[in-house]
Formats: structure tokens, sequence, C-alpha cells
């Protein structure tokens, strides 16, 4: 008998020491999902309610705005001055014809030695003329989205892959094309549309070393080491990365800049929206599989929690998001109104049935919870009688699907993409 109570005792304390503290434990059962109260986009800190488009705009959109600076991606900490772009290459008859392939570096130090971005550019030879496009952050290089052999292979620090042939953080020719399945960049050309993308590790290489490589260190007073507490993550630089890149589509005549939408997967995902919240110059905004910190409301503590995030992954967001790990109903803000920041523009949600870790359903219901905010401004959102089921995209102002299969960037999501746009980006 004794034996057994120590047997117990002891299966007990080794399955908590080896795993994660009841804290943390993973929910997946929609029973277990903890009542929650939302804060409301249309009211005011001050306690009034937003009825009108002026109030929204002048009032109560820089307020969430703010919140979601100062408590969850951090405040971009000021300007760089010295910011050029130098056209690196362009082969006018790239894919057999089919675009003209440009890349063009973005030195954050007009200087050719410093840190650089490097855009892939894509722009269909027919028709002629600017061309909507899309814009997105890629993980292992531009070399990967396709096998054309005149993408230049990123220097930048990239994750080891096997599968890729990348060790000790360097690409090599072996990774040409091998995202091509998230990129299919002969679809996307013959829809009309360019394409244009940067590794994100050229922004901040994606990995916690206390913010010292990547774009971070150029913004540091005199005597700073780290961002303050308000001050932007990983996600901040990249979405920051972001609107660069859109400062140089603005000046290149193939690129109609009225029309950009920009997007991104999974933890590029979280990266589109906030890039999309804060730059209004982007016309569309699509969000695959975001998740957590991305479109999935945090509250649910579904799948992964804020807790988990900024554990595993405790340079994504600022220091101030850690506040709220374990305590997601103290977050002055919730993920639906990072979608409402982006009102009145469409923007696009996806989930896929097998990746609950990024909670399908709390994507969906971030979807209509942001809605009273597009019907302020004149829109849509998500249609009301919107349901979600598989395989079933449903495209109002706000968009959003869920498809068979796992976390990652399919065809059919590119096709779902490619009808949206049309619907939103071409005139
Ligand atoms: C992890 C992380 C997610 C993230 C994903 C990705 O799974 O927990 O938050 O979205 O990586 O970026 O692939």
């Amino acid at each position: 008998m004794q034996i057994l109570k120590y047997l117990t005792v002891y299966l007990l304390l080794t399955f908590f020491l080896s795993h994660d503290l009841p804290a943390q434990e993973i929910n997946y059962e929609e029973s277990k999902v903890p009542g929650y109260v939302l804060p409301d986009p249309l009211l005011r800190l001050n306690g009034e309610k937003v009825t009108d488009a002026d109030t929204w705009w002048e009032k109560r959109r820089p307020e969430i705005l703010a919140l979601f600076e100062e408590n969850v991606y951090g405040k971009v900490p000021g300007e760089l001055h010295h910011i050029t772009f130098r056209e690196i290459s362009v082969d006018k008859e790239a894919l057999n014809g089919l675009a003209t392939r440009k890349q063009v570096s973005i030195l954050f130090t007009g200087k050719e030695d410093g840190p650089e971005m490097i855009l892939l550019i894509y722009v269909p030879n027919n028709p002629p003329g600017p061309a909507p496009a899309f814009l997105g952050l890629n993980f292992y290089g531009n070399q990967t989205v396709s096998k054309d052999s005149g993408i230049l292979i990123t220097k930048s620090w990239v994750a080891d892959n096997k599968d890729f042939g990348i060790t000790d953080h360097k690409a090599t020719g072996a990774s040409r094309g091998v995202r091509a399945g998230r990129w299919p960049v002969e679809m996307i050309l013959k829809h009309g549309y360019a394409l244009v993308t940067a590794c994100y590790n050229d922004l901040d290489p994606d990995y916690d070393d206390g913010f010292q490589n990547g774009i971070h260190p150029l913004f540091y007073n005199k005597g700073q080491t780290k961002p303050a507490a308000d001050e932007w993550g990983a996600i901040g630089a990249w979405a920051w990365g972001l609107s660069r890149a859109m400062d140089y589509l603005e000046t290149d005549p193939d690129i109609d800049p009225e029309h950009v939408a920009v997007m991104g997967h999974s933890r590029l995902g979280k990266t589109a929206l906030w890039a999309g919240a804060q730059d209004q110059r982007f016309a569309l905004v699509i969000s695959n599989e975001s998740g957590c910190g991305g479109a999935a409301l945090s509250r649910r503590r579904f799948g992964e929690t804020v807790q988990r995030i900024n554990t595993v992954f405790p340079h994504w967001f600022c220091a101030n998001f850690k506040k709220y790990n374990g305590h997601e109903d103290t977050l002055p803000v919730d993920q639906h109104e990072l979608i409402a920041l982006i009102a009145p523009r469409p923007v696009y949600i996806t989930a896929a049935a097998e990746d609950l870790w990024a909670d399908p359903k709390g994507m969906f219901l971030a979807a209509r919870y942001a809605s009273p905010v597009y019907r302020l401004l004149g829109k849509t959102g998500l249609p009301d009688d919107a349901v979600m089921k598989t395989g079933h995209p449903v495209m109002g102002t706000i968009g959003f699907h869920i498809r068979a299969g796992k976390h990652d960037v399919t065809q059919y999501d590119w096709q779902q993409f490619l009808i949206f746009a049309d619907k939103y980006l071409k005139d």
C-alpha cells in the first residue's frame, strides 16, 4: 500500500515536471473555453459609445492603435533618415517571358555594406501598365519561392532545415524553389497581379538574441541596448519592413501602389495584420492561419495561449505583452480590434481544420466581432449569416475560410485570395 502511495506521488511529480505547468496547459475542447467579456471596439475608454465615423477616426481608432502598440506589438521607436533604394537587376523575360523580374535592395542606412532588405518583384508582362500586387514576407529567402535561377540566394540568417539543405543557418542553391508550393508565382502573374516578397530575416533574424542584430539597434538611443518595454519586438520590425517595401513600391512605375495587398502566413500572418492596421496604404490584408497574437481571440485560450507564445517566442511581441501571461482578461484589447483597425479596407482571414493550435473558431469570432466597426463605416464586415464551414469561403468586406488539412499555404488558399482580391482590388 505504502509503495503504491509513493509510486503515485512519484508519477504525479514526474508528470508535472516534464509537462507544462497547469496554467500553461493547452486546451482543445470547446466546452473548456472559459467565459470571457471582450472589449467593445465601439466603446471609448471614457465610456462613450462611438456612433459616427468621425469619432471612430478621430478618437477611438487612435486609442485602440495606441493600446496595441503599448501592450502587444510595441511602438516603432523612430525613423531612419537615410534609407535608399538600389536596383540590383532587371530581367524583362523572366519565367519564359511571363514576367519582368526585378530585385531591389532597400538599404536601411543608405550604405551598400549596411543592413538591407532585398525585394524580389515579379510584374506580369501582360497586361502592361501598373499592376496591382501581393506583398508578403517569406521564411527561408527569396530563392525558395521559385526555381527561377536568376533569384539571389539570401545571405541572411535562416533557420536550419535539413529538407531544404540549410545547415549553419546559410541557404544554398539546394533551397531554390522549395517553397514554390506556397507561392504559386505563375498563377498570380496570370491573374494580372505582381508579386513582391522579401525574407523576414533581412529585418530581424527570427531567434531571441536580445535584439542585438536586425534593425532594432539602428534605432537605439545612446547607451540603449534593448527596446523599452513598450517598444517593438520582432513582429513590429517585420511589419515595419513591409511598410518600407511599400515606400519603394510607391516609386515603382510598374506597380499600382493604390492596390497592394499585404499577405502573410502564421507568424507572418500576425505581421501582415499588424502592418495593415498601422499602414493604411495597404488596400487589402490577408492573414493566413495567424492564430494567437494574430486573428485569434486571446481570451478564448484555445490552442496556443499568450503565456505559451511569450515563453517559446519571447522576442516576437513587446516586453509589456508578458504581463498578460495567464491574465488575458486584463488585456485592454483583444484581437478582433486588430481586425477593426483595418476597417473599412477588406481583410481575409483563413484557418485550417487540422490547425487547432491557431484556434479556427477564435479567428472566425474575431472576424465577426470586428464587423460592427465595418458597418459603422458603411461596409458589411463579415456577413451576418456567415457560418464557419470547411470548404465554404465567405467574402464580405471581411472574408474568411477554413479549409481541410494542416497548417500551410496551399493552392486552395491562393485561389481564394485571388477571388477575394479580384472582388476588391480590381475596380
Ligand atoms: C508556431 C507558433 C505560432 C506561429 C507558427 C508559425 O507554431 O506557436 O504562433 O504562428 O509557429 O509561424 O509557423
